[in-house]
This record gives structure tokens, C-alpha cells and sequence, in this order.
């Protein structure tokens, strides 16, 4: 892949509002530098780990996922350094619900963190990835039957238990198996993350953990603790996502230590560990001003050390479980531009061939994203126009009001900082096949997840013999499909034919 370096400073567009009010197309925003760690070539096109992003959807087609591997690899060791600089004692788990795959779950590993999992088919992929259980953290509110054995019987280090009646279950199955796994209990500490309210989840309203309130998370610690077939281990909390500041966070690690000495001075027993979950925010636009890593690791780890002085508690080993700031600005998804529709005084859509398929986002948090046109990354953006998705729902628009350089069809369309909670949450609305997934790193792209197929799509449908046809994705079947099809009919009608004259 041809393509150099880390950016240079040219103008990108910039999402200015999320607005359905048409604005007037002269109220331009201002262009702002490329953020980084994307950059120009000398041919003028968007670069992604030394590669020309032009060339990559010529080569792996669109849309399509990119991610920065050196990036992630990077993010991943400033929470490494930074924890260990502050709190020694301490793990960085990889939120995978923010971007999971085989390779990403292989690379968190690689870089020495543990995975954060709160599912059966993330833990699956985690095994599958050659991750050793014992690094897995298993979370999730309502985890079913079978998702609990796979954990247990795979030997998962720790399960985050939610409710009363997963302590329960998970305390039989424990038994069942003659196994003990370590557990953390989910707390509620009943503090609000000031982000939206969609990802906020540590106040007293929330469908996750044990409330403090009314004694609840005590039941459950002296529940657990009493369990012979759990061996509690401490305690967890994650109180949102896409948060700017850490003061939340050090009023969440007083909460906790708090919980924590409550539950010693009643049954005597010191936990372990303390989960602070993850949260710190990303810049989509320009505005967006969150910590960085390093300050907001600093500011948890004191907050901790000094929550645990102030209640005369050993310190417990920390875990962290960043997602969203480990992966996002890594990555852009390209696209390629349909035809332009123009209305005069309105808006202009530049239509693209993905959308809240591959990035349901802005459909439904109202997410903002910048873009640029890959083909002419290096001039200046001249227009104000709305990027449309192409799925059959009005509130398909992937940016309202972007200024991008002349975009015309063919163009590719790139939008930064993609890289968590897109792909993973990506859909197929409206049959179209998820995009593939690439790391590029030093001028060379890999194939982490393949384009899905047509194929790929009917190969889970379970259809009536009529339509059972071979897959019209294999060069050369339409006609088969067409034949068989007729076959099918005719067989039908001469079946019915036979039976009139039978009658
Ligand atoms: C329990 C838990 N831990 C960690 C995370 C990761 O959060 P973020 O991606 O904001 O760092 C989440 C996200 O929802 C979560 O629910």
C-alpha cells in the first residue's frame, strides 16, 4: 500500500450541527487540521497506518472498517504505563462490547490486557482467538443459562454478578460442578456520569447491579460471602461512557471504598478487588475535549489511594475497563458517494453505500462524526452538505451539515473515528452484507473480518423447499435459480393438473 505518514495539518470537514432544521448553505463552518492518526500523501488522498485509504477501497472495497493497528497498540500501552505509574497494583481490561473481533481480542491480549466480555458469543471469540480464559472478565445483566456454563465451564477468571437471582443460579451451577469461580458483585454507587443517558449507568435508576440503596449490595456481599461455591473477590462498578471528566469517577472510587469498609466492619472480610469499569470519552468533533489517559488514570488511581487511606482499608488491586478511548479515533470507515441530491436552499445529501447499518449511532444517540473526501484530502472543503445512509429509514444521515471538498459520485467518503460501537453494532438492516474490517499498520493492510456475502446472508434462513435454490451469490446460479424455480412451478402445476384429472 503506497502512502505516507502521520498528518499534516490541511482542512478536514467538520460536523457542525445535529439540527433537522435545513440551515442556509452559507453559514459555513470553519475547516479544521486532520486529527490524527490520519494524514495526507503527496498525492492529496487520506492516509491510515501508511496506507493510501484511495487504494484501500480499491482494494478491499466499501464501506470499509480501517483501524490503525500501531494506534490501538498505543492506546493500549499508555493505559498499561499509565496504571502502573500510578496504581501498581492494578489490570487494564479491554472493553470488547466497544469492537470485537478474533484479531482485536488476539491483539489485546498480545499487549498484556485482560478482556472485558459480556456475552457468550464474546467469549466464544475470545477462546477462539487463543486468549486464555482466565483473562476474561465475564459481565452482563441478564446472562442466560447456557452463557453461564460456557463461562464456568471454560474456566473464565471472574464473573461480575449482577442480581439476586443470578447469584442464586450461579451459586448452583458453582455447586453442580464443584467448581469455585471468582466473583465481583456489580454495585449501583447511585452517581450520574453527566453523558447521555443511554450510556449512563451508574445511577440509582438502572437496570444494572446491586443498588445501595435500602441495604441491597450488602445482602448481596453477605450472600455471597457465606456461598461455598463463590468466592467473592470484590466488587465492580461502571457508572457510563463518553465521559469528560474523572470527577466522576473519584466520587465513584469513595463510594466504593465506602461499600467496601461497610462490608468488612459487618462480616469481617476485607475484598480483594475493586472494578472501576471504563468510560473515558473520545473527540468525534472539533469541541470535543476529553482527558487524557494519562490524567485520567492519574486522577483514578489517587482517587483510590486516597478513598482507601481515608477508610483505613488495604488497597485493593484496581481493574479498569476502557473500550471507547482504546479503539475509536484508531479507525474511519470508508464509503464510496452516490448521485447528489441537490435542493436548492435546502440541503444537499451525498448519498453513501453504507450507513446506520454499518454505524447506528447517529440514528440513535444523535452521534456526531467528522469526514473527509479521501480523493482530495489536501484541499481545502468548499461545501455544506448532509451525508445520507442508504437504508430505508429518514433518519438514515450520517452527518447533518458537514463542509467537504466538492464530493461527486465515486468520490470515497471517509468518516473518522469509527472504531468503537460501529462495527460492533452493526446491523443488516435491510439485507445489505456488513463491511470487512482491515488493520493497517506500516503500509500494509490485513484482513481482520471479511465482507459479508449474499451468501452470507441467506445462509443462516431456513427456507421452504420451493425457494431452497442454490445461493444466486455463485457466479453462474441465476440461471439455475431461474430454472429451478421453474421446475419447481411446474412440477406444482402439473401436480394440480394430475389432480383435476383425478377429480
Ligand atoms: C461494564 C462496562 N465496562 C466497560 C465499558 C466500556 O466503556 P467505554 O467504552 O466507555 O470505555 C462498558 C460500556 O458500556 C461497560 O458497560
Amino acid at each position: 500500500m503506497q502512502g505516507e505518514g502521520r498528518a499534516t495539518p490541511v482542512s478536514a470537514a467538520v460536523a457542525v450541527s445535529e439540527s433537522a432544521v435545513p440551515r442556509a448553505q452559507e453559514e459555513e463552518p470553519p475547516g479544521t487540521p486532520i486529527p490524527e492518526p490520519f494524514g495526507v500523501n503527496d498525492r492529496g488522498h487520506l492516509t491510515i497506518g501508511g496506507c493510501d485509504t484511495v487504494e484501500l477501497a480499491a482494494t478491499f472495497g466499501t464501506p470499509l472498517y480501517v483501524f490503525d493497528e500501531s494506534y490501538v497498540r498505543e492506546q493500549m500501552r499508555r493505559y498499561r504505563r499509565s496504571l502502573a505509574a500510578h496504581y501498581p497494583k492494578s489490570t487494564v481490561y479491554y472493553a470488547s462490547k466497544a469492537f470485537l473481533c478474533g484479531g482485536m481480542a488476539a491483539l489485546a491480549d498480545e499487549e498484556g490486557l485482560g478482556l472485558d466480555v459480556v456475552s457468550g458469543g464474546e467469549i466464544f471469540t475470545a477462546l477462539h482467538a487463543g486468549v486464555p480464559a482466565a483473562k476474561l472478565m465475564m459481565h452482563g445483566n441478564n446472562k442466560s443459562l447456557d452463557e453461564l456454563a460456557l463461562a464456568l465451564d471454560a474456566g473464565v477468571g471472574r464473573i461480575v454478578v449482577d442480581n439476586f437471582y443470578e447469584l442464586s443460579v450461579l451459586e448452583e451451577m458453582a455447586a453442580e460442578r464443584g467448581v469455585r469461580p471468582r466473583v465481583l458483585l456489580r454495585i449501583t454507587p447511585g452517581i450520574e456520569a453527566h453523558t447521555h443517558e443511554y450510556v449512563e449507568t451508574g445511577m440509582v435508576d438502572s437496570k444494572f447491579g446491586f443498588p445501595l440503596v435500602d441495604g441491597l449490595a450488602r445482602r448481596a456481599a453477605i450472600m455471597a460471602l457465606r456461598s461455598k461455591s463463590l468466592e467473592l473477590a470484590g466488587v465492580h462498578c461502571h457508572i457510563g461512557s463518553q465521559i469528560f471528566s474523572a470527577k466522576p469517577l473519584e466520587a465513584a472510587a469513595e463510594v466504593m471504598l465506602a461499600f467496601m469498609a461497610e462490608i468488612r466492619e459487618v462480616t469481617g472480610e476485607v475484598l480483594e478487588e475493586l472494578d472501576l469499569g471504563g468510560g473515558l470519552g473520545v473527540r468525534y468533533v472539533e469541541g470535543d475535549d476529553p482527558p487524557a489517559v494519562e490524567s485520567f488514570v492519574r486522577t483514578i488511581g489517587r482517587a483510590v489511594r486516597y478513598a482507601a487511606k481515608r477508610h483505613s482499608y488495604p488497597r485493593p488491586h484496581l481493574m479498569i475497563e476502557p473500550g471507547r478511548s482504546i479503539v475509536n479515533s484508531a479507525c474511519m470507515t470508508l464509503y464510496t458517494v452516490g448521485g447528489l441530491k441537490e435542493i436548492p436552499g435546502v440541503r444537499t445529501y451525498v448519498p453513501v453505500n453504507g450507513g446506520m447499518s454499518d454505524n447506528p449511532r447517529p440514528a440513535l444517540y444523535g452521534s456526531k462524526y467528522e469526514a473527509v473526501v479521501a480523493d482530495r484530502a489536501g484541499d481545502a472543503p468548499t461545501r455544506i452538505v448532509s451525508v445520507a445512509g442508504k437504508c430505508c429509514e429518514s433518519g438514515d444521515m450520517l452527518i447533518r451539515d458537514v463542509k467537504l471538498s466538492d464530493p461527486r459520485p465515486g468520490d470515497i467518503l471517509a468518516v473518522l473515528g469509527t472504531g468503537a460501537y460501529n462495527y460492533s453494532m452493526a446491523s443488516n438492516y435491510n439485507r445489505i452484507p456488513r463491511p470487512a474490517v482491515v488493520f493497517a499498520a506500516n503500509g500494509e493492510a490485513r484482513v481482520m473480518v471479511r465482507r459479508e456475502t449474499y451468501a452470507d446472508l441467506v445462509s443462516l434462513d431456513v427456507v421452504p423447499e420451493r425457494a431452497a435454490v442454490i445461493s444466486p451469490a455463485v457466479p453462474g446460479v441465476a440461471d439455475a435459480v431461474a430454472s429451478a424455480v421453474a421446475a419447481v412451478d411446474n412440477a406444482e402445476d402439473l401436480a394440480v393438473g394430475q389432480r383435476r384429472i383425478d377429480d
